[in-house]
Protein backbone atom coordinates (compact mmCIF):
# COMPACT_ATOMS: atom_id res chain seq x y z
CA UNK A 1 0.00 0.00 0.00
CA UNK A 2 3.02 2.38 0.53
CA UNK A 3 3.93 2.12 -2.96
CA UNK A 4 0.87 3.02 -4.20
CA UNK A 5 0.46 5.94 -1.73
CA UNK A 6 4.28 7.15 -3.15
CA UNK A 7 2.82 7.12 -6.71
CA UNK A 8 -0.69 8.42 -5.97
CA UNK A 9 0.70 11.70 -3.90
CA UNK A 10 4.17 12.36 -6.11
CA UNK A 11 1.85 12.57 -9.36
CA UNK A 12 0.69 15.49 -10.87
CA UNK A 13 -2.78 17.24 -10.83
CA UNK A 14 -4.20 20.48 -9.68
CA UNK A 15 -8.09 21.44 -9.76
CA UNK A 16 -9.11 21.41 -13.32
CA UNK A 17 -6.31 19.40 -14.89
CA UNK A 18 -6.72 15.59 -13.36
CA UNK A 19 -5.78 14.10 -16.93
CA UNK A 20 -2.62 12.44 -15.31
CA UNK A 21 -3.77 11.12 -11.93
CA UNK A 22 -6.80 10.09 -13.47
CA UNK A 23 -5.26 7.92 -15.92
CA UNK A 24 -2.95 6.71 -13.13
CA UNK A 25 -5.73 5.44 -11.16
CA UNK A 26 -7.72 4.07 -14.02
CA UNK A 27 -4.79 1.35 -14.70
CA UNK A 28 -5.05 0.80 -11.31
CA UNK A 29 -8.51 -0.12 -10.87
CA UNK A 30 -8.81 -1.74 -14.42
CA UNK A 31 -9.41 -5.12 -13.31
CA UNK A 32 -11.05 -3.94 -9.82
CA UNK A 33 -14.47 -2.66 -11.18
CA UNK A 34 -17.54 -4.00 -13.45
CA UNK A 35 -17.68 -0.62 -15.02
CA UNK A 36 -15.56 2.53 -15.65
CA UNK A 37 -16.67 5.70 -17.19
CA UNK A 38 -15.63 9.31 -16.92
CA UNK A 39 -17.98 11.84 -16.83
CA UNK A 40 -18.02 15.28 -18.81
CA UNK A 41 -16.53 16.79 -16.37
CA UNK A 42 -13.55 14.37 -15.70
CA UNK A 43 -15.09 12.36 -12.73
CA UNK A 44 -13.70 8.69 -13.10
CA UNK A 45 -16.60 6.08 -12.54
CA UNK A 46 -16.18 2.58 -10.96
CA UNK A 47 -19.11 0.56 -10.59
CA UNK A 48 -18.62 -2.85 -8.17
CA UNK A 49 -21.76 -5.28 -7.98
CA UNK A 50 -24.94 -4.73 -9.36
CA UNK A 51 -27.38 -5.17 -5.93
CA UNK A 52 -30.57 -2.75 -5.84
CA UNK A 53 -28.94 -0.41 -3.32
CA UNK A 54 -27.02 2.67 -4.17
CA UNK A 55 -23.97 3.30 -2.73
CA UNK A 56 -21.47 6.38 -3.49
CA UNK A 57 -17.80 6.05 -2.33
CA UNK A 58 -16.34 9.69 -3.18
CA UNK A 59 -12.45 10.46 -2.82
CA UNK A 60 -11.18 13.48 -4.57
CA UNK A 61 -8.28 13.50 -7.43
CA UNK A 62 -7.37 17.13 -7.77
CA UNK A 63 -5.05 19.08 -5.37
CA UNK A 64 -4.29 22.50 -4.29
CA UNK A 65 -2.05 24.47 -6.77
CA UNK A 66 -1.23 27.52 -8.71
CA UNK A 67 -1.00 29.07 -12.07
CA UNK A 68 1.36 31.13 -14.06
CA UNK A 69 -0.85 34.63 -14.91
CA UNK A 70 1.87 37.32 -15.47
CA UNK A 71 6.02 37.28 -16.87
CA UNK A 72 7.42 39.98 -15.00
CA UNK A 73 9.29 42.03 -18.03
CA UNK A 74 12.40 40.08 -19.78
CA UNK A 75 12.32 37.55 -16.34
CA UNK A 76 11.80 34.40 -15.39
CA UNK A 77 9.92 35.77 -13.09
CA UNK A 78 5.89 34.32 -12.84
CA UNK A 79 3.27 36.24 -10.49
CA UNK A 80 0.47 34.04 -10.28
CA UNK A 81 -3.41 33.12 -8.49
CA UNK A 82 -4.41 30.28 -6.47
CA UNK A 83 -6.04 27.24 -7.26
CA UNK A 84 -7.97 26.57 -4.33
CA UNK A 85 -6.77 27.51 -0.63
CA UNK A 86 -3.34 28.62 -0.41
CA UNK A 87 -1.89 29.70 2.63
CA UNK A 88 0.57 32.50 2.43
CA UNK A 89 2.52 31.08 5.06
CA UNK A 90 3.20 28.27 3.48
CA UNK A 91 4.68 29.69 0.29
CA UNK A 92 8.19 31.12 0.54
CA UNK A 93 11.05 28.75 -0.93
CA UNK A 94 8.47 26.05 -1.79
CA UNK A 95 8.34 24.70 -5.02
CA UNK A 96 5.97 23.84 -7.38
CA UNK A 97 6.18 21.71 -11.08
CA UNK A 98 4.84 22.89 -13.75
CA UNK A 99 2.91 20.34 -16.43
CA UNK A 100 6.08 20.39 -18.98
CA UNK A 101 8.45 19.42 -16.22
CA UNK A 102 10.14 22.63 -15.07
CA UNK A 103 10.68 23.02 -11.11
CA UNK A 104 9.45 26.93 -10.42
CA UNK A 105 10.80 28.08 -6.61
CA UNK A 106 8.50 30.78 -5.14
CA UNK A 107 10.18 33.48 -3.56
CA UNK A 108 8.25 36.71 -2.11
CA UNK A 109 9.26 40.65 -2.35
CA UNK A 110 11.59 42.27 0.02
CA UNK A 111 10.05 40.40 3.41
CA UNK A 112 7.04 40.92 3.12
CA UNK A 113 4.42 38.16 2.59
CA UNK A 114 1.20 38.27 3.83
CA UNK A 115 -0.82 38.41 0.29
CA UNK A 116 -0.23 36.62 -2.64
CA UNK A 117 0.72 39.64 -4.83
CA UNK A 118 3.77 40.03 -3.21
CA UNK A 119 4.65 36.29 -4.11
CA UNK A 120 6.21 35.17 -7.53
CA UNK A 121 8.03 31.96 -8.94
CA UNK A 122 11.20 31.80 -10.27
CA UNK A 123 11.11 29.86 -13.77
CA UNK A 124 14.23 31.30 -14.51
CA UNK A 125 16.95 28.31 -16.63
CA UNK A 126 19.38 30.70 -17.57
CA UNK A 127 19.17 30.36 -21.37
CA UNK A 128 16.95 33.56 -21.43
CA UNK A 129 13.74 31.64 -22.87
CA UNK A 130 10.33 31.85 -21.22
CA UNK A 131 9.82 28.44 -19.87
CA UNK A 132 6.16 28.48 -19.00
CA UNK A 133 3.99 30.55 -20.52
CA UNK A 134 1.64 32.37 -18.97
CA UNK A 135 -1.66 30.07 -17.69
CA UNK A 136 0.13 27.48 -17.11
CA UNK A 137 -1.18 25.37 -13.54
CA UNK A 138 1.29 23.53 -11.28
CA UNK A 139 0.92 21.79 -8.21
CA UNK A 140 3.31 21.90 -5.69
CA UNK A 141 6.35 19.17 -5.67
CA UNK A 142 7.64 17.34 -2.94
CA UNK A 143 8.32 13.32 -2.94
CA UNK A 144 7.00 11.06 0.24
CA UNK A 145 8.90 10.45 2.63
CA UNK A 146 8.62 8.10 6.03
CA UNK A 147 8.62 7.83 9.29
CA UNK A 148 7.92 4.69 10.98
CA UNK A 149 4.10 4.07 10.28
CA UNK A 150 3.91 7.91 9.52
CA UNK A 151 4.16 9.43 5.58
CA UNK A 152 4.59 12.45 5.10
CA UNK A 153 3.91 13.68 1.37
CA UNK A 154 2.15 16.94 -0.53
CA UNK A 155 -1.36 15.84 -1.73
CA UNK A 156 -2.20 13.21 0.83
CA UNK A 157 -5.32 15.48 0.69
CA UNK A 158 -6.89 13.87 -1.20
CA UNK A 159 -4.80 11.10 -2.90
CA UNK A 160 -5.01 8.78 1.04
CA UNK A 161 -8.61 8.88 0.17
CA UNK A 162 -8.12 7.26 -3.36
CA UNK A 163 -6.16 5.17 -1.43
CA UNK A 164 -8.92 4.10 0.79
CA UNK A 165 -11.06 3.51 -1.99
CA UNK A 166 -8.94 1.69 -4.38
CA UNK A 167 -7.87 -0.50 -1.41
CA UNK A 168 -11.57 -1.18 -0.67
CA UNK A 169 -11.77 -2.18 -4.42
CA UNK A 170 -9.84 -4.42 -3.74
CA UNK A 171 -10.93 -6.54 -0.66
CA UNK A 172 -14.61 -6.17 -2.34
CA UNK A 173 -12.78 -8.49 -5.71
CA UNK A 174 -12.77 -11.18 -2.53
CA UNK A 175 -15.77 -10.62 -0.50
CA UNK A 176 -18.76 -9.19 -3.04
CA UNK A 177 -20.73 -7.23 -2.47
CA UNK A 178 -24.76 -7.19 -2.31
CA UNK A 179 -24.78 -3.28 -3.62
CA UNK A 180 -23.71 -1.70 -6.40
CA UNK A 181 -21.16 0.42 -5.07
CA UNK A 182 -19.98 3.36 -7.37
CA UNK A 183 -16.18 4.51 -6.43
CA UNK A 184 -16.28 8.09 -7.71
CA UNK A 185 -13.05 9.54 -7.98
CA UNK A 186 -13.53 13.43 -8.19
CA UNK A 187 -12.18 16.34 -9.72
CA UNK A 188 -12.52 20.50 -8.65
CA UNK A 189 -13.11 19.51 -5.09
CA UNK A 190 -10.28 22.19 -3.85
CA UNK A 191 -12.41 24.79 -5.87
CA UNK A 192 -15.73 24.25 -4.57
CA UNK A 193 -16.54 20.78 -4.84
CA UNK A 194 -17.84 20.43 -8.26
CA UNK A 195 -17.23 17.18 -9.65
CA UNK A 196 -18.78 15.53 -6.60
CA UNK A 197 -22.15 17.43 -7.28
CA UNK A 198 -22.21 16.34 -11.28
CA UNK A 199 -21.19 13.02 -10.40
CA UNK A 200 -24.03 12.51 -7.65
CA UNK A 201 -26.43 13.59 -10.42
CA UNK A 202 -25.78 10.93 -12.33
CA UNK A 203 -24.85 8.03 -10.48
CA UNK A 204 -28.53 8.91 -7.88
CA UNK A 205 -27.18 7.55 -4.94
CA UNK A 206 -29.45 6.21 -1.89
CA UNK A 207 -26.51 7.00 0.39
CA UNK A 208 -23.22 8.52 -0.17
CA UNK A 209 -19.47 8.60 1.72
CA UNK A 210 -16.99 10.97 1.07
CA UNK A 211 -13.38 9.87 1.62
CA UNK A 212 -11.48 12.81 3.32
CA UNK A 213 -8.54 14.28 5.53
CA UNK A 214 -9.62 15.71 8.54
CA UNK A 215 -7.34 18.03 10.85
CA UNK A 216 -6.13 16.94 14.27
CA UNK A 217 -6.17 18.57 17.27
CA UNK A 218 -3.07 16.89 18.36
CA UNK A 219 -0.52 19.96 17.09
CA UNK A 220 1.02 22.46 19.34
CA UNK A 221 -2.05 24.88 20.27
CA UNK A 222 -3.40 22.69 17.44
CA UNK A 223 -7.34 22.78 16.92
CA UNK A 224 -9.54 22.58 20.01
CA UNK A 225 -10.86 18.75 18.67
CA UNK A 226 -10.31 15.48 19.95
CA UNK A 227 -8.93 13.94 16.96
CA UNK A 228 -5.56 12.26 16.64
CA UNK A 229 -3.29 10.77 14.26
CA UNK A 230 -2.99 7.12 14.72
CA UNK A 231 -6.65 6.94 16.67
CA UNK A 232 -8.53 4.80 14.16
CA UNK A 233 -10.92 6.01 11.24
CA UNK A 234 -12.32 9.57 11.89
CA UNK A 235 -15.97 9.15 11.46
CA UNK A 236 -17.52 12.80 10.90
CA UNK A 237 -20.70 13.92 12.92
CA UNK A 238 -20.54 17.52 12.09
CA UNK A 239 -18.40 20.28 9.95
CA UNK A 240 -19.81 23.78 8.48
CA UNK A 241 -20.58 22.54 5.45
CA UNK A 242 -22.32 18.88 6.95
CA UNK A 243 -24.76 17.57 9.26
CA UNK A 244 -24.35 14.01 9.25
CA UNK A 245 -27.69 12.28 9.59
CA UNK A 246 -27.64 10.05 12.86
CA UNK A 247 -28.52 7.35 11.29
CA UNK A 248 -25.86 7.10 8.85
CA UNK A 249 -23.40 8.00 11.55
CA UNK A 250 -24.87 5.18 13.89
CA UNK A 251 -24.30 3.23 10.57
CA UNK A 252 -20.63 4.01 10.58
CA UNK A 253 -20.22 3.74 14.41
CA UNK A 254 -21.88 0.19 14.50
CA UNK A 255 -19.81 -1.54 12.14
CA UNK A 256 -16.95 -0.37 13.71
CA UNK A 257 -18.07 -1.43 16.50
CA UNK A 258 -19.06 -5.26 15.33
CA UNK A 259 -15.71 -5.35 13.59
CA UNK A 260 -13.17 -4.13 16.06
CA UNK A 261 -12.31 -1.61 14.24
CA UNK A 262 -10.46 1.53 15.90
CA UNK A 263 -12.62 4.94 15.44
CA UNK A 264 -12.87 8.20 16.86
CA UNK A 265 -15.60 10.84 16.64
CA UNK A 266 -14.82 14.01 14.34
CA UNK A 267 -16.26 17.28 14.56
CA UNK A 268 -14.35 19.65 12.02
CA UNK A 269 -14.82 22.82 12.91
CA UNK A 270 -13.43 24.48 9.60
CA UNK A 271 -13.48 23.05 5.77
CA UNK A 272 -15.79 20.24 4.35
CA UNK A 273 -16.03 17.61 2.10
CA UNK A 274 -17.49 16.35 -1.30
CA UNK A 275 -20.57 14.91 0.89
CA UNK A 276 -21.58 18.72 1.40
CA UNK A 277 -22.09 18.94 -2.10
CA UNK A 278 -23.28 15.47 -2.72
CA UNK A 279 -26.33 16.05 0.07
CA UNK A 280 -27.71 18.56 -1.89
CA UNK A 281 -28.34 16.57 -5.32
CA UNK A 282 -31.65 15.28 -6.84
CA UNK A 283 -34.12 14.66 -4.34
CA UNK A 284 -31.50 14.70 -1.58
CA UNK A 285 -29.09 11.95 -0.29
CA UNK A 286 -27.89 10.75 3.22
CA UNK A 287 -24.69 11.42 3.09
CA UNK A 288 -21.08 11.03 5.83
CA UNK A 289 -17.73 10.82 5.83
CA UNK A 290 -14.90 8.35 6.77
CA UNK A 291 -11.71 11.01 7.60
CA UNK A 292 -8.49 10.28 7.55
CA UNK A 293 -6.41 12.03 10.23
CA UNK A 294 -4.11 14.44 8.72
CA UNK A 295 -1.11 16.96 10.35
CA UNK A 296 -0.66 19.96 8.17
CA UNK A 297 -2.79 19.73 5.54
CA UNK A 298 -2.82 22.11 2.55
CA UNK A 299 1.03 22.13 3.33
CA UNK A 300 3.57 19.88 0.89
CA UNK A 301 4.47 17.67 4.39
CA UNK A 302 0.65 16.14 5.12
CA UNK A 303 0.92 12.85 7.78
CA UNK A 304 -0.80 10.36 8.02
CA UNK A 305 -0.62 6.93 10.07
CA UNK A 306 -0.60 4.14 8.20
CA UNK A 307 -2.59 2.22 11.23
CA UNK A 308 -5.39 4.80 10.35
CA UNK A 309 -5.64 4.40 6.92
CA UNK A 310 -6.04 0.79 7.15
CA UNK A 311 -9.21 1.23 9.90
CA UNK A 312 -10.62 3.84 6.93
CA UNK A 313 -9.97 0.86 4.29
CA UNK A 314 -11.36 -1.91 6.69
CA UNK A 315 -14.57 0.31 8.04
CA UNK A 316 -15.38 1.14 4.60
CA UNK A 317 -15.47 -2.43 2.88
CA UNK A 318 -17.41 -3.60 6.10
CA UNK A 319 -20.02 -0.67 5.52
CA UNK A 320 -20.19 -1.60 1.71
CA UNK A 321 -20.16 -5.41 1.54
CA UNK A 322 -23.06 -5.64 4.05
CA UNK A 323 -26.74 -4.94 3.09
CA UNK A 324 -27.22 -1.43 3.89
CA UNK A 325 -30.72 -0.62 5.48
CA UNK A 326 -30.46 3.51 5.07
CO1 LIG B 1 -8.13 20.09 0.72
ZN1 LIG C 1 -9.65 17.13 0.54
Amino acid sequence: MKELVRKLTEAWGPSGYEHHIRQIIREEVAELADEITVDPLGNLICRVGDGEKRVMVAAHMDEIGVMATYREKKSGYMRFANIGGLSPQTLRGNRVKFENGVIGVIGVEGGKGDSLDQFFIDTDDASGEQTVPEGSPAGFWRPMDERGKRLVGKAMDDRIGCVVAIETMRKLKKKKTPNSVYFAFTVQEEVGLRGARTAAHNINPDVAVALDVTRTGDEIHGAKMSVKLGGGAAIKVHDPGLVVPPAVVDWMVNRAEADGIPYQRELLSGGTTDAAAIQLTNAGVPSGCISIPCRFIHTVSETVDLDDVQACIDLLSGLVSNPVSL
